[in-house]
């Protein structure tokens, strides 16, 4: 089949290094915004007078006619053809002759598949923050009726102080918040126009790039034709913020995974988000939670991919960048996937309340309350700790806990103590003692939640 560069070569490339050069078997994803893209040039080209109103309306109609085969699905694309740019290219001129050749006048690929990967980003961008506003609102709803649900709280995996299980799951709403934030802040870059910066350096046509960028509902364009095309700087972002999401749904999958085992019983996962084991009859495994955590590994993966493709390449387009799609894409995915899984998962997630009550009376989480308590009473708290670190010990060598200590105990130890102990190292007053700003006190707890719901509404 002839190329539509051809001119210059005297020979055909062979079917299987056409293949290998080719993509349009994922840059196919383009389609819509290739075609949009071509609009607002062609548009554009009329506008300025490059082309006649005539050739424009043919041109337009032309590819308003590949649109809506696309939206069949009715078009065919080829490994000859390389690429959605000289695919869609190609169905224009067999479409309505060789005035569709016309369309590619001051323009090239190189701005083209750059303008595309912008609006592509620019649509999706829209879609991930509002899954992730979906999966804050989970964690919001259930928290809202877990504030005075208690649970452990850890520190190197070891029972450190009891807080709100709300609380805990504020965390992650927060972590989300800065998840959203990075990606709407990224917009700024995103919704840059490249197009009309040619192959590199500009054109001779007197074309109009604010008009184009206007039509495409960008916010600006380019300053510098050869950046223009050479950028990917975008994308990366994309990636390293969809990395760092990524990385904060891993850490609750984990939490999700821990607390649904048997040793912790504090959650159990809906049906819905679990399997079964095809030899054991009584296993639930948390798969969903596993594989959000596993695929993790890949949206790290497609970061590094694209940055170790860009670090040595020289200005301007080189096609080392065709590697940039396919991570980009399959970021995409993933991030959707996880996100609207999540949601459901969090939405329908049993909370075991009195398990997770139990745990924190069968521990010694509330020590550093008994050593807050010799310290406001004066003793210094580096001693306090002391005193309380050897009652721990007393109670572990009785084999039980602070609060079934008999008052005799306490009395040897300090003569600080007062019976009102007994009240001081419930969980219940543990946690809503800790009332400082972000703290995770009940009146802090439901403050937080106000706010959380004011980001919801904004
Ligand atoms: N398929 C190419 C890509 O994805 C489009 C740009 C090609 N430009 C060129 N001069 N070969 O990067």
């Amino acid at each position: 089949m002839t190329k539509l560069w051809g001119g210059r070569f005297t020979k055909t490339a062979e079917e299987w290094v056409d293949a290998f050069g080719a993509s349009i078997g994922f840059d196919q994803a383009l389609v819509n915004e290739d075609i949009e893209g071509s609009l607002a040039h062609v548009t554009m080209l009329g506008k300025c007078g490059i082309l006649s109103q005539e050739e424009v309306e043919q041109i337009k109609a032309g590819l308003s006619t590949l649109r809506e085969k696309a939206e069949k699905g009715e078009l065919e694309f080829s490994v000859q053809q390389e690429d959605i740019h000289l695919n869609l290219e190609k169905m224009l001129i067999d479409e309505i002759g060789p005035v569709g050749g016309k369309l590619h006048t001051g323009r090239s690929r190189n701005d083209q598949v750059a303008t595309d990967m912008h609006l592509y980003l620019r649509n999706q961008l829209k879609e991930i923050t509002t899954a992730l506003k979906k999966l804050q609102k989970a964690l919001y709803d259930q928290a809202a009726v877990h504030v005075e649900t208690l649970i452990p709280g850890y520190t190197h995996l070891q029972r450190a102080q009891p807080v709100s299980f709300a609380h805990h799951l504020l965390a992650y709403f927060w972590m989300l918040e800065r998840d959203l934030g990075r990606f709407e802040d990224s917009m700024k870059r995103v919704n840059l126009s490249p197009l009309g910066a040619g192959a590199l350096a500009g054109t001779t046509f007197p074309i109009d790039r604010m008009y184009t960028a206007e039509l495409l509902g960008f916010d600006g364009i380019y300053e510098n034709s050869l950046d223009a095309v050479s950028d990917r700087d975008f994308i990366v972002e994309f990636l390293s913020n969809a990395s760092m999401l990524m990385m904060h749904l891993s850490r609750l999958c984990e939490e999700l995974i821990l607390w649904s085992s048997q040793e912790f019983q504090f959650v159990e996962i809906d049906d819905a988000f679990a399997t079964g084991s095809s030899i054991m009859p009584q296993k639930k495994n948390p798969d969903m939670a596993e594989l959000i955590r596993g695929k993790t590994g890949r949206v790290y993966g497609n970061l590094f991919s694209l940055l170790t493709t860009l670090k040595g390449l020289p200005l301007a387009y080189n096609k080392d960048m065709q590697e940039d799609k396919e991570g980009m894409f399959d970021t995409v995915e993933t991030v959707k996937g996880s996100l609207h899984i999540f949601a459901g998962m969090i939405e329908t997630l049993t909370v075991h309340a009195d398990t997770m009550e139990k745990a924190v009376h069968q521990d010694f989480s509330n020590a550093t309350e008994l050593a807050d308590y010799l310290a406001t009473k004066g003793m210094p708290f580096r001693e306090a700790h002391e005193v309380v670190g050897k009652l721990v010990l007393v109670a572990i060598q009785k084999g039980v806990f602070l609060l079934d200590l008999p008052f005799s105990d306490y009395e040897e130890a300090s003569s600080l103590f007062d019976k009102d102990i007994y009240e001081v190292l419930q969980p219940k007053t543990v946690v809503a003692r800790r009332n400082s700003a972000g703290g995770t006190g009940f009146e802090q707890v439901k403050a937080a939640l106000e706010k959380a719901k004011q980001c919801l509404a904004d």
